[in-house]
């Protein structure tokens, strides 16, 4: 069994890509839903909620964890790999590397959550890209809670979406990494907004291909004929795991 976690839905969106990649993995699915969204939480906070999570997920038995979240991952993955060096861990940040290498404009445009932005992982690569390419920065004010509620086609997330994502396209930026795994649920509109010249920038594809590899090199690939069992746990209520176990489903 695989652990994924996140502060509520958005690890799903990387839990479809293990889905897709992995289909003999069984996937243990932990959204804690009842104190996300943490972006906007002190670094404590998150950190706390975060090892609660994870030994949960290793309380079930977990033989690996992704930590498909990018604010916890700048917060706690340092932390929980050095709590239990005989896990391996997976985690999420923004994909400015892919950006910053195929820009044609030079300017790339990075989506996050404040905390993320502010996490060692962002600061590190911005140091190391940012002198080539011009990195602007963006909140996805609202955009959590929109994915949260499911109101990700209503107008009012069209129009933070468009606050958000206009300035990043005015002022150039022919790349936009989302760095928080919320946001590809809002892909379409925030695609929408950017226009046709602009990529999108996902990772977790490349999660899903990190998690292979990491599988392999710790020899704990699922056998061909397993039968994947897929369970979605919270520490919000049963109603909510209800609602984790139908977005990762959805189109699935
Ligand atoms: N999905 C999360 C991330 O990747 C966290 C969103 C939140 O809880 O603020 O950053």
């Amino acid at each position: 069994m695989i652990g994924v976690f996140d502060s509520g839905l958005g690890g799903i969106s990387v839990w479809q890509a293990l889905y897709d990649a992995l289909p003999h993995e069984s996937l243990m699915y932990l959204g804690d839903g009842a104190r996300c969204p943490y972006g906007s939480r002190s670094r404590e906070e998150v950190l706390q909620f975060t090892c609660e999570a994870v030994e949960r997920l290793l309380s079930e038995g977990c033989k690996m964890i992704v930590v498909a979240c990018n604010t916890a991952t700048a917060v706690a993955i340092k932390y929980l790999r050095e709590k239990y060096p005989n896990v391996p861990f997976v985690g999420l940040e923004p994909a400015v590397k892919p950006a910053a290498l195929t820009t044609k404009s030079g300017v790339i445009g990075v989506l996050a959550t404040e905390r993320s932005l502010r996490g060692d992982h962002f600061l590190r690569a911005e140091e190391k890209y940012g002198a080539e390419v011009k990195i602007l920065k963006g909140v996805g004010e609202g955009f959590v809670e929109a994915v949260e509620h499911n109101e990700e086609h209503t107008p009012e997330t069209a129009e933070l979406v468009r606050k958000a994502v206009a300035p990043l396209v005015a002022e150039g930026a022919d790349k936009i990494v989302l760095g928080c795994t919320h946001y590809p649920f809002l892909r379409d509109v925030i695609a929408k907004v950017a226009g046709e010249g602009v990529e999108i920038i996902d990772s977790s594809e490349a999660v899903a291909r990190r998690v292979a590899t990491l599988l392999d090199e710790n020899n704990l690939r699922a056998n061909e004929d397993a039968t994947a069992e897929y369970r979605f746990l919270t520490f919000a209520d049963k109603a909510y795991a209800e609602k984790l176990r139908e977005k990762a489903f959805h189109n699935r």
